[in-house]
């Protein structure tokens, strides 16, 4: 009862939230506190391909979006990263760019986009676009010119060489996407350079030219009311220019082909200068810049950041969300250090890239617990989550069953091991209705059969169901100062089980505990040593029937249960 009553509160709370939403063009740049607008910000990242079809053509566009933002609002976010929706042939479903200055028609019109932004704009939600630097399609006009002549204007915009020897590719680069990273074009007799499919040729980021109109692209979206970009395959800008070859490293990669230690075509110190550029744009127009870094210690993610702030202000810690097994130490180690570094972190488990979170933390018996779990975990640290469309509602994976339904061109070059991305990108479950509630035609892509359970307007319903809890914890994550300001104190640190820590802000503290296992589990928390005297101790939220402490200050976790208290004076 008790429960109900506080669930109710929550959904009055939160109505009133969006009706007292700011108005048009009231985006405040910084909160009360001189906080910046991106370190208060529950950033949405969803794939217009699948997010809302508004045309019934079986793929996602614009105006589906824009039909959806109440209920995004409603959720709990406040900005959305749209990954690329401009004209694309979409051999990379839109990572192949071949305009950056306007919208793929499949999606809708430039109009369409405005009518978006405005619409966002009112409800207080911030758009942010998908740069992608690294490469263009090949069918971008810039190319088209480039790969005209050997003397045309924009021969230098690509990366354009002789064979070592004739029939030959200039060096052993391979390409990430399992085919070479050279294509021969008989037209001019010369191999051109792509770190992802031949369709993304490589731009030349040394030529001046290429960074001028690429940074003009970006004031291109800025003045038309973007917040900011998320910043595609950054590593990958700038390639050793005597192409000296990698040397390989031990074992074969997902395509079958020995690893290779990417040494002269990755993570130049080049690409440090680009992105201390396109900061400089960006604070012009008071935008955020969130990266593409996949990095394998803080150090190196520490860089991202650039001295005194002069690069990424939101790098992403690639190495938090791709933990992949429910591991208190591995995850208090991530946290930690990420903490420690003085940065302000940014967390998310799940993108357009990698298996559903859903799948990678389940283990199939107790998955929407594990869901609720991992919420619990990335939406309370300190820094700014990342939310991706449809972990919400518990959505699966649904790999593609045989070679020739696969879409993405990764899964069909690497079929069997490799099959692609396509299982993470299917269709947003809307409804219990065919096809999740997605589109009145056959999607793009197949939805799983667990739509008819994990839906947005079955798991409405239910008080129970994950969206809730994301919706619960969403509104305390923007009402708890601790939440959003509080310092991070881990807890109890040799607990194998039990994940715990503190968001402690002045006088009072919000404690978080995530039982890890599957097991019932017990935990103790004494407030006296972090300076909580006197605490008058309240339950925020916890998943599963888990107790309010004890007057010995126990905390009893069901299996995979989190728990979440508040420390007031
Ligand atoms: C990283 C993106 O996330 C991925 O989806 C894309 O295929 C590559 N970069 C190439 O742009």
């Amino acid at each position: 009862m008790q429960r109900q009553l506080y669930n109710l509160a929550l959904s009055i709370l939160a109505l009133a939230a969006v009706l007292a939403s700011p108005a048009q063009g009231q985006l405040k740049a910084t909160d009360a506190d001189g906080h910046p607008w991106w370190q208060q910000t529950v950033f949405y990242e969803l794939y217009p391909r699948s997010f809302a079809d508004s045309n019934n053509d079986g793929i996602g566009d614009v105006n589906g979006i824009t039909a959806k933002l109440d209920y995004l609002k409603d959720l709990g976010v406040d900005a959305i990263w749209i990954t690329p929706c401009f004209p694309s042939p979409q051999v990379d479903f839109g990572y192949d760019v071949s305009d950056y200055e306007n919208i793929e028609p499949m999606y809708g019109s430039l109009q369409d986009f405005d009518r978006l932004l405005a619409a966002a704009n009112k409800r207080g939600i911030r758009i942010l676009l998908d740069f992608v630097a690294n490469h263009t399609s090949n069918q971008h006009k810039w190319f088209q010119d480039s790969r005209s002549s050997r003397t045309s204007a924009h021969r230098d915009w690509y990366i354009w060489r002789d064979g070592k020897v004739p029939g030959q590719p200039p060096n052993n680069w391979t390409s990430t996407f399992g085919t070479p990273a050279w294509t021969f074009d008989p037209t001019t007799q010369q191999y051109y350079y792509h770190y992802f499919y031949p369709e993304q040729p490589d731009l030349n980021w040394r030529n001046p030219a290429v960074e001028a109109a690429m940074f003009d692209v970006t004031r291109f979206w800025y003045k038309r009311g973007v917040a900011g970009f998320r910043l595609d395959a950054v590593d990958s800008l700038f390639e050793d220019p005597n192409l000296t070859d990698n040397p390989f490293s031990a074992g074969m990669d997902t395509f079958d082909r020995p690893n290779m230690d990417e040494k002269y075509n990755q993570k130049l110190p080049e690409v440090h200068g680009v992105l201390r550029g396109l900061r400089k744009v960006a604070d012009e127009y008071n935008a955020v810049l969130i990266g593409e870094t996949y990095t394998s210690s803080i150090d190196e993610l520490k860089h991202y950041y650039g001295d005194h702030s002069s690069e990424l202000q939101l790098p992403m810690d690639m190495m938090f969300a791709t933990v992949d097994r429910l591991s208190p130490a591995e995850f208090r180690k991530q946290i930690g250090s990420v903490n420690a570094s003085g940065q302000w972190p940014v967390f998310l488990i799940g993108n357009h890239d990698m298996a559903r979170s859903y799948n990678r933390y389940g283990d199939g018996i107790h998955d929407d617990a594990i869901a609720k779990l991992m919420a619990a975990l990335y939406l309370t640290l300190r820094g700014s989550p990342i939310l991706y469309y449809g972990e919400e509602i518990g959505m699966q994976n649904n790999d593609p069953k045989s070679r020739e339904d696969v879409r993405d061109p990764q899964g069909k070059i690497g079929w069997p091991t490799e099959k692609g991305r396509d299982g993470e990108r299917t269709p947003m479950q809307w409804t219990s209705d065919v096809n999740g509630g997605f589109s009145g035609s056959k999607p793009w892509l197949p939805v799983p059969s667990s739509a008819s359970t994990h839906n947005v307007e079955t798991e409405s319903a239910d008080p129970s169901s994950i969206l809730n809890f994301y919706k619960r914890l969403l509104f305390l994550r923007h009402h708890e100062k601790a939440l959003l300001e509080g310092e991070y104190i881990p807890l109890d640190e040799s607990n194998p089980y039990v994940l715990s820590f503190l968001r402690r802000y002045q006088g009072e503290a919000v404690l978080v505990a995530l039982n890890m296992s599957g097991t019932d589990r017990t935990v103790a928390f004494d407030p006296a040593p972090y300076g909580l005297t006197a605490t008058k101790r309240v339950v925020l939220l916890t998943s599963g029937r888990t107790a309010i402490p004890s007057r010995d200050s126990t905390i009893k976790l069901q299996p995979f249960s989190a728990y979440i208290e508040k420390l007031t004076p």
